[in-house]
Formats: structure tokens, C-alpha cells, sequence
């Protein structure tokens, strides 16, 4: 397990430092499926040895590979799904608006991700307690915008929250798939404006907004096969992507793009359905 990392001088620093990118982990020592509240956890018990280490895995190549910093939410006693930091927060600038469940068997977490971003120097804010939201899960910036998923997990009126706490205007595009249940597993804003996207996550309207968003020749449309992969799970550092492994045509075309591209063996965190980018947040 690598070491919990920076000093609390570092920590306090973090918003100034635009050196290098900065992503939230937070290690899988309690990680297992314990509920199922997605279509993917039923799939059986998780070897968490094996969790321990591929997860190991993306860390190593987040910080020597893609050069990014990675800092530690600690992780806690039954709460498994706290290793999922994506949902964590939506984060923009000093902003981090905090993730309110809608399961209950993920709302405990909420209290530890508020308190780790206050003791980091951001400003939060929470939902109202009526209205559910799933932070970066949900919610991913393409240039200038978000496009953010609704009805699975996310309400369609924190929407407005967005846009009132951060300035940025947001699509909001329903998710049809309960197999691809934030957008987070169905989208992925890339490097110099690329988008990955699974369009049959979509209904028309949704895959119209898309088109009429983003210009044809950087739209990266994914099969269904990658997509049951988690290939739109993607952690993207400058012109690094890390994903799970087994999409070798996918890998093919971002190569083509000028990406440098790092398949991992993911397969505990599958069983949860996660994968690379769900556990991460970039956070500056
Ligand atoms: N088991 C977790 C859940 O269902 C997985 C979360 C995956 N996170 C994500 N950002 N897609 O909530």
C-alpha cells in the first residue's frame, strides 16, 4: 500500500499548485460488495487481496506514469463504496459541491467526503436533503460545460445547483440503462476536446445533445462490448488514458489521436460496477 501522502503543508497548497494535476483516491481497505444497488454487484464475492492490488495498480500508473499527484481520503470501516471518489464531490476551482446519495447504504459517506474537502481548503456545499446527487460520477465538464446524467442516481434539479454554485451551464442527459447508471460510465470528456461516448446509453434526445454539442471529428463512439468493459471509465491525464484492459480496438483509435494508453486488469471493481475514472476525482 503506498504511503499516505502529503503533509498538511502540501494539502493546504494544493488549490495553487497548477504544476501538476491532483486526484482524490481513497484506498480499498474496506472495499467488497456489500449491497447491491447496481445491476453489476450481483455478480459475486470480491477477491479483495486481489482489489488491493489493482488498485495499487492505477495509483502507480496515475503518479509514474501520468504524472499526476495523488492525494488520500482515508478510507473507513464499512463504508465499501467510499473508494468510488468520483461521486465524492463535483469539483470546479475552489468549489466542491457535495455528493447526497440517493441509497442509503452510500449516504454514511457523505460526512467524510464534506470534511475532507473543508480540511483541504475548499468551499462546499451540500444538496438539499430532497434532492439526490452523485458528484463527478454524474457530472463531467467538456470545455466549456457540463454534461450531467439524471434519473438513476442523480435528481435533474440539482442540475440548477451546478450551474448557480459554479457559473458553468449544464446539459442534462437521462440516463436510459441501468447497467450504465452515472454518466460517468457512458461519457468521457478527453484531452485537446475529445469525447468518448457510449451513445446507446442514450435515448435520441440525449444522442442529439451530444451531436449538436460535439463536432464530429472528435466524438469517439464506443461499442456495446467496450462499453460493458467500462472503456468510457477512463482516467485522462494530459494525453494519458488509463482503462480497463480487454478493449483493444478502442485502444487502436486513441493511439491513432496521439494518446498514450494504459489498460489495467480492473475486474474486482468491476464486480461493484466501477472502474478506473470512478475511482478517482480530479480535485485541481
Ligand atoms: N458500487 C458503487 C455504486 O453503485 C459504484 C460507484 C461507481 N462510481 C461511479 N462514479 N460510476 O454506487
Amino acid at each position: 500500500m503506498p504511503n499516505p501522502l502529503p503533509d498538511s503543508c502540501v494539502m493546504k497548497s494544493l488549490l495553487q499548485d497548477k504544476s501538476k494535476p491532483h486526484i482524490l483516491m481513497s484506498p480499498p481497505d474496506y472495499f467488497t460488495v456489500a449491497y447491491a444497488i447496481n445491476p453489476w454487484m450481483t455478480q459475486g464475492a470480491v477477491d479483495v487481496d486481489l482489489a488491493k492490488k489493482q488498485w495499487e495498480n492505477l495509483y502507480h500508473a496515475i503518479t509514474q506514469k501520468a504524472g499526476a499527484q495523488v492525494h488520500l481520503m482515508p478510507p473507513v470501516d464499512g463504508l465499501p463504496d467510499l473508494v468510488f471518489t468520483a461521486n465524492a464531490a463535483f469539483v470546479y476551482k475552489d468549489t466542491a459541491i457535495i455528493a447526497h446519495y440517493k441509497y442509503p447504504e452510500r449516504q454514511p459517506e457523505e460526512p467524510f467526503c464534506e470534511k475532507w474537502f473543508n480540511e483541504n481548503g475548499y468551499r462546499t456545499v451540500t444538496m438539499p436533503e430532497d434532492l439526490f446527487f452523485e458528484g463527478a460520477g454524474d457530472a463531467l465538464i467538456w470545455k466549456d460545460r457540463v454534461f450531467a446524467g439524471y434519473k438513476t442516481r442523480t435528481d435533474i434539479l440539482s442540475h440548477h445547483i451546478i450551474t448557480k454554485e459554479t457559473g458553468l451551464p449544464v446539459l442534462s442527459m437521462e440516463l436510459i440503462d441501468s447497467r450504465f447508471y452515472h454518466i460517468d460510465v457512458c461519457i468521457c470528456p478527453l484531452y485537446n476536446d475529445y469525447f468518448l461516448y457510449y451513445p446507446e446509453a442514450f435515448d435520441e434526445y440525449g444522442k442529439r445533445v451530444i451531436e449538436a454539442n460535439i463536432p464530429v471529428e472528435k466524438r469517439i463512439p464506443v461499442t456495446a462490448e467496450e462499453a460493458s468493459r467500462f472503456a468510457c471509465n477512463t482516467v485522462n491525464i494530459n494525453n494519458t488514458v488509463i482503462f480497463n484492459q480487454g478493449s483493444h480496438r478502442l485502444a487502436g483509435v486513441l493511439e491513432e489521436k496521439g494518446f498514450q494508453v494504459i489498460q489495467l486488469d480492473l475486474s474486482e471493481y468491476l464486480k461493484s460496477g466501477g472502474s478506473a475514472k470512478c475511482l478517482t476525482l480530479r480535485i485541481a
